[in-house]
């Protein structure tokens, strides 16, 4: 069990499980940060559109555990609950996307748990995102605890997408018409040309901005 004191006390209370999750999860989200603060100090450009971070609630806890056949108990959601503390970073461009996935994992304090590439493989509901899952060290008092956190990065049109979709799959309770499925597919389809069409004109923009450089610099 992740969440286990070096005591070998267990986590006894909801209240220290989601402090110890939102530790977790405002320590990913000042890495983001301080990354993409760095970003724009080196490159002069932010591949951080913006980052929306949440801790899973206790009904939607219980709801997937007992979906899994699992018992409602904190050491089960600490083992099997991977997405208790998630943040999603929107970004510009797919391009960034890998970017920001490669300087998640190069952090000496993070670890790669999973990762799953549904930018590479979008799932047949025509989703595309990035999703990691990490833990990140919590200092506390007395002890340290490695703690899970959902990553999932996204282009703001991959977004758009996404919580449509969710607003759609949650209104039929994931048995939406065909019609409305399939043209949810073919949107996925036009995400993704946008985001290809966007990424090429950028490095368009950016090429012609190297030329005049050099050129001044003459
Ligand atoms: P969950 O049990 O839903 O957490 O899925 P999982 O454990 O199989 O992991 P997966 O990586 O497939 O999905 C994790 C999260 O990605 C979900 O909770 C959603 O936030 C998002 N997601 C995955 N598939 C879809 C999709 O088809 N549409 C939308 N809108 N979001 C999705
Ligand atoms: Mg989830």
């Amino acid at each position: 069990m992740e969440l286990k004191a070096d005591n070998g006390e267990g986590i006894d209370s909801w209240k220290e499980v989601t402090l110890i999750y939102s530790a977790a999860l405002r320590q990913i989200e000042t890495k983001m940060e301080i990354l993409n603060d760095e970003f724009q100090h080196v490159h002069q450009y932010n591949p951080i559109e913006h980052i929306k971070a949440r801790i899973k609630t206790p009904e939607s806890i219980v709801k997937k555990l007992k979906r899994n056949g699992y018992e409602s108990t904190i050491d089960n959601m600490v083992k099997y609950i991977n997405d208790i503390a998630g943040i999603r970073i929107i970004c510009s461009f797919t391009s960034d996307i890998y970017r920001i996935a490669d300087m998640i994992s190069e952090q000496r304090d993070i670890k790669v748990i999973a990762v799953k590439d549904y930018i590479t493989f979008p799932k047949a509901s025509g989703y595309k995102s990035y999703h990691m899952i990490v833990t990140v060290p919590v200092y506390l008092s007395d002890r340290t605890v490695d703690t899970k956190v959902e990553i999932q990065i996204r282009t703001v049109a991959m977004d758009f997408w996404a919580s449509l979709e969710h607003k759609i799959h949650y209104k039929f309770e994931g048995d939406a018409p065909e019609h409305i499925k399939s043209e949810l597919v073919e949107c996925a389809k036009m995400v993704s040309d946008l985001d290809a069409r966007m990424l090429s004109l950028n490095e368009e923009i950016l090429a012609i901005s190297r030329e005049r450089e050099k050129d001044e610099d003459m």
